[in-house]
This record gives structure tokens, sequence and C-alpha cells, in this order.
């Protein structure tokens, strides 16, 4: 089956590099029309000279994910410059804390909250508002699979993300039949969020990934562009794990 996003739009914030940029290149190379967000103006006109064609349908729009009226200025922005939202990926995330949940400061904590969490309400609500109550939709977050279970030192990131699954199955219910909603959940990617875990022994790390790599961001691209496309339309309030079987091993639990 031949994916066409053609006449399509699509929102992806945190989409100046890493995942949120292949998903950007895949949904583009389908037909689709992208904005891409994220903090730093730099970084998108970097991400979008990495676009070579059809440059009527990229823009870009700077803001911060953790702040609900940036997210009404991507949506806005987007509304007038295509016209129409069918397709918002909620990707942009941080972790700027590493070590146990009870000693996280509160800083770190509301960041962590502000920019995982409370983001994507902020930009689903703008989105149903402008263009999708009325027309419908497509919303895909990005999760992990840290948020299907305890971790050592990423623990309240981890929580955050467990949020983003439940936050996708509670708006696939109430926005159901019109909006569709799912996540994609990755395990361990080589982008820049993650190089702290993955830069000093990767060879270790994937010799315990059931398929003996680290993830590259279009492995994560390529489902995200199914999962926003028709190929996907009886589907809803669902997670996708992509992590090469990480979480698909035995428990070390007895009988
Ligand atoms: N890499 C992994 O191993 C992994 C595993 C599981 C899940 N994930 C998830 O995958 C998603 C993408 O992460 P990635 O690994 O591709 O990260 P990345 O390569 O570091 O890219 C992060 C993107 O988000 C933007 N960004 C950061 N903070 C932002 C904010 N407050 N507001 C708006 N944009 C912001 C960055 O651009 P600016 O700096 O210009 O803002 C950048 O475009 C995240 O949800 C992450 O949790 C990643």
């Amino acid at each position: 089956m031949n994916i066409s996003l053609n006449g399509r739009v699509a929102i992806i914030t945190g989409a100046s590099r890493g995942i949120g940029l292949a998903v950007a290149h895949r949904i583009h190379e389908a037909g689709g029309s992208v904005m891409l967000t994220s903090r730093k103006a730099d970084n998108l006109a970097e991400a979008l000279a990495s676009f070579s064609s059809n440059l009527d349908r990229v823009a870009t729009a700077t803001g911060h994910v953790g702040r609900s009226e940036d997210a009404q200025h991507v949506i806005d922005a987007t509304m007038e410059r295509f016209g129409r939202v069918d397709i918002l990926i909620n990707n942009a995330a941080t972790n700027p804390y590493f070590g146990p949940l009870l000693e996280i400061d509160d800083t770190r904590l509301q960041k962590t909250f502000e920019i995982n969490q409370a983001s994507i309400i902020y930009h689903c609500r703008a989105a149903y508002n402008a263009w999708m109550k009325e027309h419908g939709g497509v919303i895909l977050n990005v999760a992990s699979i840290g948020g299907l279970g305890p971790e050592p030192g990423i623990g309240w990131y981890n929580v955050t993300k467990a949020a983003v699954i439940h936050i996708t199955k509670q708006l696939a219910y109430e926005l159901a039949p019109a909006i569709r909603v799912n996540a994609v959940a990755p395990g361990l990617v080589r982008t820049e969020l993650a190089r702290g875990l993955w830069e000093n022994g990767e060879s270790e790390i994937s010799a315990h990934i059931p398929l003996r790599r680290l993830g590259e961001p279009d492995d994560i691209a390529t489902i995200c562009l199914t999962l926003v496309s028709d190929a996907s339309s009886w589907m809803t309030g669902q997670t996708v794990v992509v992590d090469g079987g990480t979480i698909n091993q035995p428990t070390g639990g007895v009988g």
C-alpha cells in the first residue's frame, strides 16, 4: 500500500532534529505539508535547509511547547500558512533530571510536567478549536517504553510518559469518531535527547537489545507515518512500541 498524505497538513513539535525531523520528512515525502516547530529559530532554519524540494509544503514556527500561548501561536501560524490542521504530532519532550524520584527539585519536576505532559493538552486544545472540532483529524503522541514500567534514574521523565499513554487513551475516547489519537513508544534512539544514555557503552547496550542495535530516528518515523495515515483508520487509543525488542524479554521471574 502506498501511503499518500496529499493535501493534508501536519504540525510536528520538536521537529528541528531527531525523531521529529525524521517524521516531518516522511510526511512531506508522502505529499503532506509540514509545520516544523521548536524553541529556536536557528535550529528550525537548519531543519528547513534539509528539505530540497516542494518547499511550498514546508514552514516553521517557533514555540515553547510548555506554554499554552506558544501552542496557540503555532496553531494560528499553521492556519494562516496552510489553512488547515489535519495532523498534530506531539513529539517535543525534555529530560532535565536523572536520579531518584523523591530527590527531584520542584523546578525540574514542574518543567518536565509542563513540557512532556501539559504541552499535549495545550496543542490538542488549540488544534481542536481551530480545525479538528469541525473537520476531524489525527493526533499522534510520542511516549516512550519508559512509560510502561520502572527504570533507574529517569523515573520522573517516565512518569510523564506514562501520562502521555493515558492521555492518548482518554482523548481517543473523548474525541472519537472524528479524531483518532494514538501514540508511539520508542526504545533507545540515537538522538541528542538520549545521548547521555547511549554515548558511552553503545555496544554493551546494543547487546541487550534483541535486534542488536540502537534505534535510528527513521525507525520511529516510518511507524509514525503509518499511524497518521488512512492505513490506520480503524485504530485509536493505542500505543505502538518500537524498541528493537527491548521490552520483549524474559522477566527473570520464577515460574
Ligand atoms: N531518543 C530516545 O531514545 C527516545 C526514546 C523514547 C522516547 N523518545 C521521545 O521522542 C521524542 C523526540 O525526542 P528526540 O529523541 O528526537 O529528541 P531530540 O533529538 O533532542 O529533539 C528534541 C526536539 O525538541 C525540541 N524541543 C526541546 N524542548 C522543547 C520545548 N520546550 N519546546 C519546543 N520544542 C522543544 C528541540 O528543538 P529546540 O532545541 O530548537 O527547541 C528538538 O527539535 C520525545 O518525546 C522523546 O521523549 C525519545
